[in-house]
C-alpha cells in the first residue's frame, strides 16, 4: 500500500463535504423569490416547514463562519506540509496530455473501450500525477469559488451594519450565487466519479484509510507513483 492522504487531510475533506453540502442546501432555501429560485418555491416551503426563515440564515451564516475558521486553522498549521503541496498539485497542468486524458476518459465512460477499439481509436490514458486532469478541473474551481464565497459572504455579513443596499452588496449577492451554482454543477460529477465510476473504488477507500494499493497508484497516477518509488 502507498500513503495517499494524511489523517488531517481526510478529516478536512469530509468536514468540507458536510459543510459544503449543508451550506448549498440551506443557501438555496434562502432564495425566497419565485423568479430566482432554481428548483421552485416548493423547496423554500420545505425549508420553512423545518425552520423559521431567520433561523435558516442563522444556520447558514454560523456554519459558514465555522467552515472558514476551521480551514484557517488547518491551513496555518499545515501550510508547508499539506496546503501548499495540494495547491501545487491541482494547479500543475499539462494542457496537451490533460485534454487527451479528458477526451478519452469521457469516451471510456460513455461509449466504452470496446467500441473505441472497434472504431480504431486509441484507448490508453496519458500518465497522470497525484490528481488526474478531471480532478484538477473540479478542484481549481472549487478552491476559487470557495474564496469567492468567503469574500462575498463576508461583505454580505458586514452589510448588515454598513454598506447596506450599495452596489458592492448587490454584486456580492450575485457573485455568491454564481460561485455556489458553479460548484453545485460540478459536485454530482465529483461524487459520481468518486463513488460509482468503475475502477475508482481504491481512491474512494483511500479517503477513509489514507492509502491505495501500489498497483492502483502505478496504473492511475503513474507520474506520482514514479516519484514516490524514486
Ligand atoms: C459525498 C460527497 C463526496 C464524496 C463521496 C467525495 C469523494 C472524494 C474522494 C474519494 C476524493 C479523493 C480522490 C483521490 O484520492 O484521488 C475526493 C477528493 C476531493 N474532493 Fe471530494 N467528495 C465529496 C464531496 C466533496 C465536496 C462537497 C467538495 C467541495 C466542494 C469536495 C472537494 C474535493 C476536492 C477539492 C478533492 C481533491 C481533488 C479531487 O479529487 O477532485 N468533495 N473526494
Amino acid at each position: 500500500m502507498i500513503q495517499r492522504h494524511s489523517k488531517g487531510a481526510i478529516f478536512m475533506h469530509w468536514f468540507n463535504a458536510v459543510c459544503w453540502i449543508t451550506l448549498l442546501l440551506s443557501g438555496f432555501g434562502l432564495i425566497n423569490n419565485n423568479e430566482l429560485q432554481p428548483v421552485g418555491m416548493w423547496y423554500v416551503d420545505f425549508w420553512h416547514a423545518l425552520l423559521a426563515p431567520q433561523n435558516i440564515l442563522v444556520l447558514h451564516v454560523t456554519l459558514g463562519v465555522v467552515w472558514v475558521a476551521v480551514y484557517a486553522v488547518y491551513i496555518l498549521a499545515r501550510f508547508n506540509r499539506e496546503a501548499m503541496p495540494f495547491l501545487r498539485e491541482i494547479s500543475t497542468f499539462n494542457p496537451r496530455s490533460d485534454m487527451v486524458w479528458l477526451f478519452r476518459k469521457v469516451l471510456h465512460l460513455t461509449v466504452g473501450e470496446k467500441i473505441m477499439r472497434q472504431k480504431g481509436m486509441a484507448t490508453d490514458l496519458p500518465p497522470q500525477g497525484f490528481y488526474n486532469a478531471g480532478q484538477k478541473m473540479f478542484a481549481v474551481p472549487a478552491v476559487l469559488c470557495s474564496l469567492g464565497l468567503i469574500a462575498t459572504g463576508g461583505i454580505m455579513l458586514l452589510s448588515r451594519s454598513w454598506l447596506d443596499g450599495s452596489a458592492v452588496v448587490q454584486w456580492s449577492i450575485a457573485l455568491h450565487f454564481l460561485c455556489a451554482a458553479l460548484v453545485a454543477l460540478g459536485l454530482p460529477i465529483h461524487i459520481y466519479m468518486a463513488t460509482i465510476a468503475p475502477g475508482e473504488g481504491p481512491a474512494f477507500r483511500s479517503m477513509f484509510t489514507g492509502s491505495v494499493p501500489k498497483e492502483f497508484a502505478k496504473h492511475h497516477n503513474t507520474l506520482w507513483y514514479d516519484k514516490v518509488v524514486k
